[in-house]
């Protein structure tokens, strides 16, 4: 059977897309990662891909925004699914409409407590830590049109000591996200989630 072809789309470090890499280049998965789109020319997630052989392509902002030239390129790419993995575009409706609940994002809080525009990564685990949260964990979603408010597909937490700092909560979040979302992943694409 033909495997189903994902593509990974990433700002930044990268982590999240190397785990998930691996975990489709190992065994006999019916599924692997394609392509990696990513909107920063300096992004660690670029030489990420390189050392697993998977082809990266920088997409600036204009052109991300593009229907024709973003269409073109999932086409070209035969991309049947699409995970973002610390994308911080917004998606456009166009790809929304051509993937529906076929675009699965990660999210480093359990939403719907500290989703939304400008809660991103670090901005995250401060704001929770600020807060006295005495937990926060993971979020995986469809991503539809409203801001991190998509179809919740699993969730995962973890304790946070009133000591954390909110380096100590990324450290946490970060393990739950290796864990999971891989697995995640797998089951959509099975029809199992
Ligand atoms: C991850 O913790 C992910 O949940 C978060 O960015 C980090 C990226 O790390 N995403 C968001 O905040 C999206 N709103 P990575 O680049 O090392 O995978």
């Amino acid at each position: 059977m033909k495997k189903k072809r994902i593509a990974i789309f990433a700002s930044g470090n990268g982590s999240n897309a190397e785990n998930i890499i691996r975990y489709f280049q190992t065994d006999d998965r019916e599924a692997e990662v394609a392509l990696v789109v990513c909107n920063r020319q300096d992004a660690k997630v670029l030489q990420r891909a390189e050392s697993l052989g998977v082809p990266a392509i920088v997409v600036p902002k204009r052109d991300f925004n593009n229907e024709t030239f973003m269409t073109g390129l999932m086409r070209d790419n035969g991309i049947d699914f699409i995970v973002l993995a610390g994308f911080l575009l917004m998606i456009p409706d166009f790809l929304i409409s051509l993937y529906p609940e076929k675009i699965v994002n990660i999210h480093p809080s359990l939403l719907p407590k500290y989703g939304g525009k400008g809660m991103y990564g670090e901005h995250v685990h401060e704001a929770v830590v600020a807060a006295g949260e005495k937990e926060s964990g993971i979020t995986i979603h469809i991503v539809d049109e409203n801001c991190d408010g998509g179809r919740i597909v699993f969730q995962a937490k973890t304790i946070v000591e009133p000591t954390d700092t909110p380096d100590d909560v990324a450290t946490k979040v970060h393990a739950l996200e290796y864990l999971h979302f891989p697995r995640v992943i797998d089951e959509m694409l099975s029809g199992k989630l």
